[in-house]
């Protein structure tokens, strides 16, 4: 395996590149992909920048110019169901991209001429995700994030979902927004802005991945308040030892 590791933002990879042995860096398309091994895994780190385009284009080079043949995505999300709440952990069987309507030419989502809406994660390195995720909630998540923040963010009994996101390009900020999307995609647990991109170009090129998001905020009105302050404080702890427990598994 060589895996491939986006983030949209520095903040949602920070330490991952520092755990590295041996990192090297090369510039391609505007973006530092950082080479080396983390844990017993050959890896290639990189940040992808927000929305749907910038993570097709970062996860196509690291397919085709780092040779990767594995990729993760990990991140934060917006909730995208009252049951899942900011500190939770959410990890993808499928993704939709929201704002895809080519209809009535093709059906609502479909992404015309592929006959897929709902793109399928690779279901083993899933299941090594959740296994690595459920690790870290019950072992490091004390150790990792001291009190007063798991005070400050709620973070009291976290807790591992698995199931449907949607991605767009649009940061949702609005009650009416998210309900707009939660109305028509049933079983939706977070909204983001690149997973199911990066699902379209790893189906494409036949690359098994997989994604993995805390949930930093409601898609609400406080939605971009909450997601600063999330960013900035936790969300690179949360990613940091999941991918690190999943390089070790
Ligand atoms: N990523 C984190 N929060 C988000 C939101 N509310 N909408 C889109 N992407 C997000």
């Amino acid at each position: 395996m060589k895996l491939g590791i986006i983030s949209a933002l520095h903040e949602e990879q920070e330490g991952l590149v520092e755990a590295m042995q041996g990192p090297q860096k090369a510039i391609h398309g505007m973006r530092d992909y950082w080479t080396g091994k983390l844990g017993a895994v050959d890896a290639v780190c990189v940040l992808s920048r927000i929305g749907k385009v910038a993570a097709a284009m970062t996860a196509t080079s690291l397919v085709e110019r780092f040779g990767v043949t594995h990729i993760l995505f990990t991140g934060v999300a917006g909730s995208g169901d009252s049951g899942v709440k900011v500190g939770d952990i959410v990890i993808a069987e499928s993704l939709v991209q929201h704002d895809m309507n080519a209809s009535p030419l093709f059906p609502r989502f479909e992404v015309p001429l592929t006959g897929q809406s709902h793109f399928l994660t690779d279901v083993q390195m899933s299941a090594r995700l959740a296994h690595a995720a459920a690790g870290f909630l019950e072992h490091d998540l004390v150790n990792a994030i001291a009190v007063e923040e798991r005070k400050e963010f709620g973070l009291q009994a976290p807790r591992l979902h698995r199931g449907l996101i949607a991605s767009g390009d649009q940061f949702v900020h609005q009650k009416s927004q998210l309900g707009a999307i939660r109305d028509v995609l049933p079983g939706l647990l977070a909204v983001e802005m690149e997973g199911a991109a990066v699902a379209q170009a790893c189906f494409e090129l036949g690359v098994p991945f997989a994604v993995v998001r805390t949930i930093s905020d409601n898609a609400n009105e406080d939605a971009a308040t909450d997601f600063m302050r999330f960013v900035k404080s936790v969300a690179a702890r949360y990613s940091y030892y999941i991918v690190r427990r999943f390089s070790q598994a």
